[in-house]
């Protein structure tokens, strides 16, 4: 485990390296306890660089079993070698060949980083620095090299035997039960994109054929008996890969696209070149045990992972601090095709939904960091929702200001210029001011700046002049090293709605750039006057969210529940449902009643049973702003519990007065044959119903109640189950626990099914579900080892659970401070990602700061030695 106590790593001590690898052959002999790594490098020195210059390269936690220089064993003087450098202080050639010898036990590697098993297969995780963990190289993305890799292993326990790019020869190992395999890469990588699998494994295959004409072979490899449960992801990659022919002109470069499911993953997946690593709760869905969630979610990561072959792979990242130039845009790449594939604006609202969960509060808290952060002490910490999801938000942005075909044109330039190299954001960034001609100085600011800015908006309407005057103003507040903030450019997107609903021209517009419907606001505050408007409009601002930023305006309830109504851009109409309910449920936690809940309740009505909105977007209108959004909103001495009870009135009162209503319209939506479709639209009609069925339950009647069991038992879906399971079990509904037991019983030996029962109850915000967590890791489908199962436990209590992860005794606080320590020593990456839950605790009221900050310091003072990961979660926390 690395735990030193490094100095950070900054992004303006870039220096390349002396010494360029020209090609890489890898030689592994594969056993689970006793690996041996030979590893071939063509080292050249660099024009340029000194004779003297020593070649360094990088290791963790290696044992080296010899170094030869052009196939000459080096004698110890010549070469130092720690378990994390190797080191040949001058090399006497120019160009010469590396020869390093390492051994290694897989079986040992609990960390999943580097080569380990999972179940049996052999698997890698090289991003960011886990081929240092195989053998020692220049284990930084600017070192790019066509890589072969030979593989022998038994043949009976490890039939299959994958590496990157082509499969070039493969045979038995006479006299021996092993059999090899040897793949070729011709695209130079860096060592963060190799990968090798090696297991028993089935699959499932297609042919596919470019749009040039060139054929691919696509595999998924998944366990035995898993096969048919793999279709989604290969219909999905299908699609993916022809999207990106048509929407980005990107085809595929290989012969072969191998995937592999994993079950113990640290993150969602990984784009290795030609050989994509998977979670596999991103590959394996069927009805019974995925839901729809799933099933998107699946679309995406695929989509995802794939589109990441032009931008991360062909195009890869000079630096680490550089991530967001690969992550942010293949997020947005992957938002686009999912908005494509299903509903624009459903996929928006989601897309925003998450940002604002995830990534807002990481921006006003203490480990808020720049899209291109300029230091860092463990890069495995920056794999952030600021990183991907505000970086997707950047790239947004662009196409906004430049439009489709100037977007596109300046995408074109950037493939163009920068295939086959390792790049920087003002490369990119450079390719669309190139291309279209645009000044994009002033937009970098918003990648060297944290921090969400507010905007504010006031109108006014002067009717005898026929103006409308906007004053907008910006402020972001400081975050960690950046106590000064600048203003930034932000694309406003907007309509003027007149009282018909329709959009209301205006004759001319002052103080402010417009193009088309799109106002720039590039000043710390500007005042837009438009002219010649006859009638008093409602402005509809920051439509389709054209801007990462939190708006206040100064528009009434009575304006809001109109644009609810009436505004023609589906997400603005969402987001004023949501600011309504956001202001009803702040007051009703303060103990006062709005005048307007009983119109805003109507308006929720109104859009349940319009039928001229898409299912999913009377769904997601319907659904009200979380506890954890309403604690964001509030900002500062945060009440879980008043929140939370705030919350459950509410949606009581919604139950209790469309009571009759919904459940006409839930029993009108029942489904009329049991075939199952994972399509958006099917998928859309189940989120409704089950957003319905969630009022109907909280009503208190019987009848409501009576439903949700009933809806329990007739579910012939993943997604019914779930919904009904949470309702029985959160708001503690007559049957739940014969609920949970059939659940249980149904799906006992599905891991990924039961990661939703264990969430399920972790997230029960009734008082006694710690004790209830901490029974559920005695659990035999529960593993500490294994990072989906502790997500879906302890994850989930901590991010997932308001009311009793802060509950007022510090109890949820002292469990995530234990149970960090606990996982420490085995996986750091992940016990820093559950610490991440932390990340607020300074917006709480007073009594719970504390109990939050001793917990925190607990983590500090507890003597254990702390990775570099968690430590630094934890010193930035506080
Ligand atoms: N590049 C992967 C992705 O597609 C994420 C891998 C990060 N892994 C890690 N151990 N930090 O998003
Ligand atoms: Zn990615």
């Amino acid at each position: 485990m690395r735990s030193e106590n490094a100095a950070p790593i900054l992004l303006k001590d870039y220096q390349p390296t002396p010494y360029l690898i020209e090609k890489v052959d890898l030689d592994f002999r594969l056993n689970p306890t006793h690996t041996t790594v030979r590893s071939k490098l063509t080292v050249r020195r660099r024009e340029g660089a000194a004779a003297t210059a020593a070649i360094e390269l990088d290791g963790d936690d290696l044992k080296l079993d010899g170094v030869c220089v052009d196939d000459i064993p080096l004698a110890e003087e010549e070469y130092t070698a720690t378990p994390d450098r190797l080191m040949i202080p001058a090399p006497a050639a120019e160009r010469f060949e590396l020869t390093i010898d390492t051994s290694l036990d897989p079986s040992k590697n609990t960390q999943l980083m580097g080569l380990y098993v999972s179940s049996g297969t052999f698997c890698t995780q090289c991003e960011a620095e886990g081929f240092r963990r195989i053998t020692y190289f220049y284990d930084r993305p600017d070192v790019l090299a066509p890589y072969t890799t030979r593989m022998t292993a038994n043949k009976k326990a490890y039939p299959v035997l994958l590496g990157n790019g082509n499969l070039v020869e493969s045979g038995d190992v006479t006299g021996t039960d092993e059999h090899y395999a040897v793949w070729h890469d011709p695209h130079p990588k860096p060592s963060y994109l190799f990968a090798l699998v090696a297991g028993n494994l089935a699959h499932i295959s297609t042919d596919y054929t470019t749009s040039s004409g060139s054929p691919v072979k696509l595999n998924i490899y998944v366990e035995h008996g898993n096969e048919t449960r793999a279709d989604w992801a290969m219909d999905s990659l299908v699609r993916s890969m022809r999207w990106d022919e048509q929407v980005f002109g990107r085809e595929y470069d290989l012969d072969v696209f191998n995937v592999v499911a994993i079950s113990d993953f640290n993150m969602g997946a990984m784009e290795n070149k030609g050989l994509n690593i998977f979670n596999d709760k991103y590959i394996l869905a069927d009805p019974d045990t995925a839901s729809d969630a799933d099933y998107a979610g699946i679309e995406s990561v695929v989509a995802h992972e794939y589109f990441h072959n032009w931008t991360g792979n062909r195009i890869t990242c000079r630096d680490w601090f550089q991530l967001c130039l690969k992550e942010g845009l293949t997020v947005f790449r992957d938002q686009e095709f999912s908005a494509d594939e299903r509903s624009r604006p459903v996929k928006r609202i989601a897309d925003v939904q998450r940002l604002k969960a995830a990534q807002f509060p990481e921006d006003g808290g203490p480990l808020a960091h720049p899209v291109r952060p300029e230091q860092y002490k463990e890069i495995n910490n920056f794999y952030t929702a600021t990183i991907y999801e505000k970086g997707a938000e950047l790239v947004r942005m662009i196409k906004t200001l430049l439009g489709e075909r100037g977007f596109r044109k300046g995408m074109d330039l950037y493939f163009e210029r920068h295939d086959g190299e390792a790049a920087t954001i003002e490369d990119f960034i450079k390719s669309f001011e190139d291309a279209t001609g645009t000044d994009l100085r002033h937009f970098m600011l918003w990648y060297s700046q944290a921090g969400t800015p507010t905007v504010t908006a006031e109108a006014t309407y002067d009717a005898q002049a026929q103006t409308l005057t906007l004053t907008l103003s910006q402020e972001t507040r400081p975050t960690p090293n950046q106590p000064q903030k600048k203003p930034l450019v932000i694309p406003i997107r907007f309509g003027l709605v007149a009282a018909n609903g329709k959009d209301v021209g205006y004759s001319k517009v002052e103080g402010a750039t417009v193009n088309a419907d799109v106002l720039l606001l590039n000043e710390a505050q500007q005042t837009v006057v438009f002219h010649g408007i006859s009638e008093k409009p409602v402005p509809s601002l920051l439509r389709e969210f054209s801007a990462p930023v939190n708006l206040r305006s100064n528009l009434s309830l009575d304006d809001q529940l109109f644009l609810m109504g009436r505004d023609s851009d589906p997400f603005n109409r969402w987001q004023a449902a949501q600011t309504v309910a956001t202001r009803l449920l702040i007051s009703r936690s303060r103990g006062e009643n709005l005048p307007q809940e009983a119109s805003f309740i109507d308006a929720l009505g109104e859009i349940a049973a319009d039928t001229c909105l898409d299912t999913a977007f009377r769904a997601l209108a319907l659904q009200l702003p979380s506890e954890a959004d309403l604690a964001r909103e509030i900002g500062e001495n945060v009440d879980p519990d008043a929140i939370g009870r705030a919350h459950e009135d509410l949606r009581a009162a919604i139950g209790q007065r469309l009571y009759g209503y919904l459940r006409d319209l839930y029993v009108e939506l029942a489904p009329k044959d049991s075939r199952f479709d994972p399509g958006a639209s099917a998928a859309g009609v189940r989120a409704l119903r089950n957003r319905l069925l969630g009022y109907l339950a909280a009503s208190g009647e019987a009848e409501g109640h009576g439903l949700v069991k009933a809806h329990f038992d007739s579910a012939n879906n993943m997604t019914d189950r779930l919904s009904a399971l949470v309702l029985l079990d959160h708001l503690n509904l007559p049957g739940k626990t014969e609920a949970l037991a059939a659940f249980e019983a149904r799906h006992k030996t599905d891991h990924l099914a039961m990661d939703k029962w264990f969430t399920v109850q972790a997230t029960c915000p009734a008082p006694g579900t710690l004790a209830r967590v901490k029974e559920l890791t005695n659990h035999p489908a529960f593993s500490w080892t294994n990072p989906n199962r502790v997500r879906s436990v302890v994850g989930a209590f901590c991010a997932g659970n308001q009311r009793q992860f802060n509950a007022p005794d510090g109890s949820g606080y002292d469990y995530l401070a234990e149970t960090t320590l606990q996982i420490d020593g085995k996986n750091p990456q992940l016990a820093a990602r559950i610490l991440n839950s932390f990340r607020s605790w300074r917006s709480l009221e007073a009594g719970r700061q504390e109990k939050a900050k001793a917990a925190l310091k607990s983590i500090l003072d507890s003597g254990q030695e702390l990775s570099t990961d968690t430590k630094d979660i934890a010193e930035r926390c506080l």
